[in-house]
């Protein structure tokens, strides 16, 4: 009988699924993640593991689980907590979950679009505090989204979802993203042409050694003065520190972030003192529906995986040539 490990309690739709053909797997139970160690202890010897964007997969990790390891299946569509390269070069394919959590990331990237637009949780804080004494004409004021230009840099499934929305809103779209097709009446434009021209900036591509820091001081002094910027992709895109520098001195108008890095952020970031900086933490999937069918995906995935059979998605399909 096949050997699981599943490093955290995932939602019963995937888990139940598991359990039918697998009833003795393990499962890590407590509400936070393993510690490498631990990971390495329990998943020593498995034949299949189901892991989060929380445990670090790398080289030494898959060979401490062991050479019968068959599958490697994230709960998640992003894999930069996996080392794909280590992974294929075992021949062991790695799974994610793509597809069943674009509307919701994109629904979450507008979301918090129009929440730094709009100074929606500034409002509630002043609100709060009792500085409401009247309406005033300038209090607090936004920016439009209509008429506005939405840019949209990474073109996939929920940088597209995002333009689609933009339509909604009678937003012009642009988007970054080489080889990717228009879609959704988006135009393609080169990156300096975005930051120049768009007034909202959505961060919609993988953490890879070519995104790392690619929002950066640079990146950022291109952005319009009144630009709000939206990552909902991973937090090491980013560069913190340059956004907060750009955020203080008011060189853009707002920020709104639903990641982070690192995760869970030190509440001595400083970015948590500006009020022109919206910080949620890694909510973008964060629906009943979404977690899960992101769920059931994995567990088929892992199921797949243990069969011999191919994975439904497969992230380094090479392994199969
Ligand atoms: C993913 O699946 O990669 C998402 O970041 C989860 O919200």
């Amino acid at each position: 009988m096949s050997k699981i490990f599943i490093t955290r309690l995932i939602p019963d739709f995937g888990l139940n699924l598991v359990r039918e053909s697998f009833p003795s797997l393990d499962i890590w139970f407590d509400e936070l993640p393993p510690s490498r160690e631990q990971l390495i202890e329990r998943a020593r010897g498995v034949d299949g593991l189901l892991c989060l964007l929380t445990d670090k997969i790398d080289d030494k990790v898959m060979d401490a689980i062991g050479p019968q390891l068959k599958v490697i299946s994230s709960m998640s569509v992003g894999v930069d907590h996996i080392d794909i390269a280590a992974a294929t070069a075992r021949g062991i394919p790695v799974g994610n979950t793509p597809g069943v959590l674009t509307d919701a990331t994109a629904d979450q990237a507008f979301a918090l679009m129009l929440s730094a637009a709009r100074r929606i949780v500034e409002g509630e804080r002043f609100l709060k505090a009792g500085k409401w004494v009247t309406w005033q004409p300038n209090m607090l004021l936004g920016a439009d989204f209509s008429g506005s230009t939405l840019g949209i840099v990474g073109f996939g499934r929920i940088g597209q979802a995002i333009a689609k929305r933009a339509q909604g809103f009678d937003m012009r779209v642009l988007y970054h993203s080489p080889n990717a097709k228009s879609a959704y009446g988006a135009q393609p434009v080169d990156l300096d042409t975005l930051l120049r021209e768009s007034d909202f900036v959505s961060i919609n591509v993988p953490l890879t050694s070519q995104t790392k820091h690619l929002v950066n001081a640079e990146f950022l002094a291109k952005m319009k003065p009144n630009a709000v910027l939206v990552n909902t992709a991973r937090g090491g895109v980013l560069d913190q520190n340059a956004l907060y520098n750009a955020l203080k001195s008011n060189k853009i108008f707002a920020a709104a972030l639903d990641v982070t890095d690192p995760e869970p952020l030190p509440l001595d970031c400083p970015l948590l003192e500006l009020e022109n900086c919206i910080i949620v933490p890694h909510l973008g999937s964060a629906s009943k529906k979404t977690r899960d069918m992101m769920s059931l995906l994995a567990a088929q995935n892992l199921i797949a995986g243990l069969n011999g059979e191919r994975l439904t998605n497969c992230v380094n399909s090479e392994v199969y040539k």
